[in-house]
């Protein structure tokens, strides 16, 4: 079945579950649309739009009740359309699926013992995720001219490039995974039947891609082990290391309220004393809690850092909707007390900790960190463990999980750990510490290069060309 294309067609399309805007409904009954940054917004107004308005478009879902009411008055932005999907639909399938069973799948996130359980309720979300997969396959079945080139991106978004395939064989399909992808024997958690479901999705598209190497290989893995040696052909499999934005970030980072936090959180941590910076959302793949029993360890182990260091962790809040990531954030918080209960004095606070989210506050911690914690238990890129030397004044020394995807880019100047390891993990922050100040400097030069290796913008790019010239 070829669907009726509409006459302002868009030659690129991107399609993704939060989009590059929102909508507030303000109480004078007005809607504020906020603009968001990042890698696909700044790549994606890279393509020149040709004196047509309609060259390229981003398919997004309706988020919030601002968004569904935008959507509903027709208040909608240039070069952005956002499906007014169902919320329960999209409860079941956001929360419900990507949130709580293919981001616990990818990052290995289950207590295995008693989860997974893929029942009845299990099967209901599923059809929720059909259906919300559906809606995305239809839009962008009637927005591509003939022959576009449409980018999806994500695990909220595995069935679509299948489903659209199926409606229009003549689009160039690409799809994008942002976070880890799980090793066979993880994979194989999901029901048969899924397992098949979402690799066959993925590979409707001409060409599937990763953060690492890691992550596609893992990929490749499990199609040949589910679906059978020729699973992946008809489909390339590629790599593209997404890097930080060395301009916007040195821009952003010099700007006032960046000073101005830098002298606040100089005066709060006191003349002298040494920082391990940290600063990430609150995600359980993050593994914020190990990495405060490792700053506990070093100050338990090693008395004379005691009063000569701060901790600041700023641990912004995500998903709340999920019971489990707010019970997480709770013991976050109850460990960092714990530790200002145990060792802090009159005149010195161990652990900074901030719950609110603030960029310009977390670029000052960026600047003046003289370690950088970054420890998580798996992550598709880390963006964090890229940004922090690139906007460093003094040199930084990076203490990085070897489970992170950055790690393939920048282990060779990082301090590498076991994020499982407390006392490997404390020894690392003891021996970023006491790193001279020269050698800090160097490796944080050849960090921040291998970081802006491929900037957002340029990302986007390459995939697009890859995809469009079938490289
Ligand atoms: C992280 C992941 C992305 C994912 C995003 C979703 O940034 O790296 O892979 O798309 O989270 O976040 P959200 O707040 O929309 O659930």
């Amino acid at each position: 079945m070829v669907s009726t294309v509409s006459e302002h067609a868009a030659q690129v399309l991107v399609a993704s579950n939060r989009g590059p805007v929102s909508y507030t409904l303000l109480e004078d009954g007005t809607l504020a649309a906020k603009r968001g940054g990042g890698g696909l917004v700044s790549g994606l107004s890279a393509i020149g739009r040709a004196g047509e308005e309609t060259a390229s478009l981003w398919v997004c879902a309706a988020l919030g009740d601002g968004d569904r009411e935008a959507v509903r008055r027709g208040e909608g932005t240039a070069g952005v359309r956002m499906l007014d999907i169902d919320a329960g639909v999209h409860a079941d399938a956001y929360n419900g699926i990507a949130n709580s069973v293919l981001w616990f799948v990818h990052h290995m996130l289950y207590q295995t013992p008693l989860e997974p359980v893929f029942d009845t309720e299990f099967r209901r979300q599923w059809a929720a995720y059909e259906t919300y997969n559906r809606a995305f396959a239809d839009a962008l079945a009637s927005e591509a001219a003939p022959g576009a080139a449409v980018l999806v991106q994500d695990y909220h978004l595995c069935l679509v490039p299948g489903m659209l395939r199926e409606l229009r064989p003549d689009l160039r399909i690409g799809h994008f995974t942002h976070t880890p992808w799980a090793p066979v024997d993880y994979f194989r958690l999901l029901p048969d039947d899924i397992a098949r479901q979402l690799l066959r999705g993925l590979l409707g598209a001409d060409r599937v891609a990763f953060l690492t190497r890691r992550w596609a290989d893992a990929f490749a893995a499990c199609a040949v082990e589910v679906l059978g040696a020729e699973a992946l052909e008809g489909t390339a499999v590629g790599v593209h290391g997404l890097g930080a934005d060395a301009e916007f970030l040195r821009e952003r980072a010099h700007q006032e309220d960046v000073n101005e936090w830098m002298v606040r959180l100089r005066e709060r941590v006191g003349a002298g004393r040494r920082t391990i910076v940290r600063v990430d959302r609150t995600e359980l793949s993050k593994n914020i809690v190990r990495g405060l029993l490792a700053y506990r360890r070093l100050l338990a182990d090693r008395p004379e850092w005691r009063g000569q260091v701060v901790h600041i962790a700023f641990a912004y809040p995500s998903r709340q909707d999920l019971e489990v990531y707010r019970d997480y954030t709770a013991a976050v918080r109850r460990l960092a007390d714990e530790i200002n209960a145990e060792y802090g004095t009159d005149d010195w606070q161990p652990v900074l900790m901030e719950l609110d989210d603030d960029f310009g506050r977390s670029l000052a911690a960026y600047r003046m960190a003289d370690v950088a914690l970054v420890n998580p238990i798996r992550d598709g890129m880390n963006l964090v463990a890229k940004e922090v030397p690139v906007v460093s004044d003094a040199g930084c020394a990076l203490v990085l999980s070897r489970e992170a995807g950055a790690y393939e880019e920048l282990g060779g100047d990082a301090i590498v750990v076991n994020p499982y390891d407390i006392g490997a993990t404390a020894d690392a922050l003891h021996a970023a510490l006491v790193m001279e100040p020269g050698e800090r400097a160097e490796r944080t030069k050849r960090l921040s290069a291998a970081a802006t290796a491929l900037p957002p913008a340029a990302w986007f790019l390459a995939q697009l060309s890859a995809l469009t010239t079938g490289a």
